[in-house]
């Protein structure tokens, strides 16, 4: 396989636990967690390992300034100003926001500190805002580098290539890998390396955004594009992804009952963080699975953890249902 240009800062293998009394409490198969939550990196979570290929490439194309967009609370958002300001880039955040906010708290107040510009947007104009930006700073000599929604090319795809072949050389080999899918960058890679390094377990992928059949499409899109870009002779069909979008509840970002029990549950059970939007919503469709009998009961069951905790610090306390 190619070698892919590097830049190293992730803390690297990220730890693997078992959540016994989850478990126990859940009565059903055994649980563990894969701790993509202390990759590093401004409170961790996975776009670190994109980063990693990404800021590489930026560095040889001669760029300066990174560009990328999200959700006001985006994750990816706040990783890549760190990223940015780590290895000495500029970082430009297009932030999708029917209002710029009042005050700044969780993800954005991180991006903040590491010097991160902000251009708000609207969620319909992001796509022409982002080419605006690109287009304004490369006339400004700035040598823009344009990072896709959530890390999410080849380039992002391929660290989840090498993050399921450090599981597997952990001595891990579930018989299901579940975790929060959206670019479906994470999910591409998983799935590219679970052919790769023969993994034979199912990698569910919980949408917290996109419709089932949207995002079968995207990852096989993206494992086959990353399999070229890697030089390696796979296809994958959008039948062979397996997604479950039944938890999107009232849409993107709206915490609803399931993720708050969740949140609430992985914090007394276990001592782990979950977030709002991504891991709470997955660790939901997770434990609803589970209720239902969907995994045998002698399987071994991998919730892989993708961060996102900081946005919990943007999250009423009523919110979350806590009393004081
Ligand atoms: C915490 C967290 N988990 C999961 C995801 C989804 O990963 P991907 O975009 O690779 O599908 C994201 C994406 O923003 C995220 O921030």
């Amino acid at each position: 396989m190619k070698e892919l240009p590097r830049v190293k800062f992730a803390h690297l293998p990220t730890p693997v636990e078992q959540m016994g009394r989850l478990a126990e409490m859940l009565g059903g198969p055994q649980l563990w967690v894969k701790r993509d939550d202390l990759t590093g990196l401004a409170f961790g979570g996975n776009k670190t390992r994109k980063l990693e290929f990404l800021l590489a490439d930026a560095r040889i194309k001669g760029s300066r300034t990174l560009i990328t967009a999200g959700a006001l609370q985006s994750n990816h958002c706040r990783q890549t100003a760190a990223a940015a300001a780590r290895e000495g880039f500029d970082c430009i955040l297009v932030l999708t926001t029917p209002q710029p906010p009042q005050t700044l708290s969780g993800n954005i107040l991180l991006d903040q500190l590491f010097g991160a510009e902000f251009v708000w947007t609207t969620r319909e104009q992001r796509d022409w805002t982002l080419e605006q930006v690109v287009a304004e700073s490369s006339k400004a000599g700035r040598l823009p580098y344009l990072i896709p929604y959530g890390g999410s090319n080849p380039i992002g795809a391929a660290a989840y290539v090498f993050a399921l072949e450090e599981l597997l050389a952990q001595g891990f080999n579930p018989n299901w890998i579940v975790f929060a899918t959206s670019s479906g960058g994470t999910q591409a890679g998983l799935v590219l390396g679970a052919r790769l390094w023969g993994y034979e377990g199912g990698i569910l992928g919980i949408s917290v955004d996109e419709s089932a059949e949207e995002l079968r499409m995207q990852v096989s899109a993206l494992a086959n594009q990353t399999a070229t870009f890697l030089g390696e002779k796979l296809s994958f069909s959008p039948e062979e992804i397996i997604v479950n979008a039944d938890y999107l509840g009232e849409g993107y970002g709206v915490m609803g009952s399931v993720e708050i029990e969740a949140i609430r549950l992985f914090a007394r059970e276990e001592g782990l963080l979950l977030d709002p939007v991504y891991t709470g919503r997955a660790a939901a469709g997770l434990i609803d699975l589970i209720r239902q009998g969907y995994f045998d009961q002698e399987a071994s069951v991998l919730f892989w953890h993708t961060g996102g905790t900081p946005a919990l610090f943007a999250t009423a306390y009523q919110e979350l249902g806590i009393q004081v």
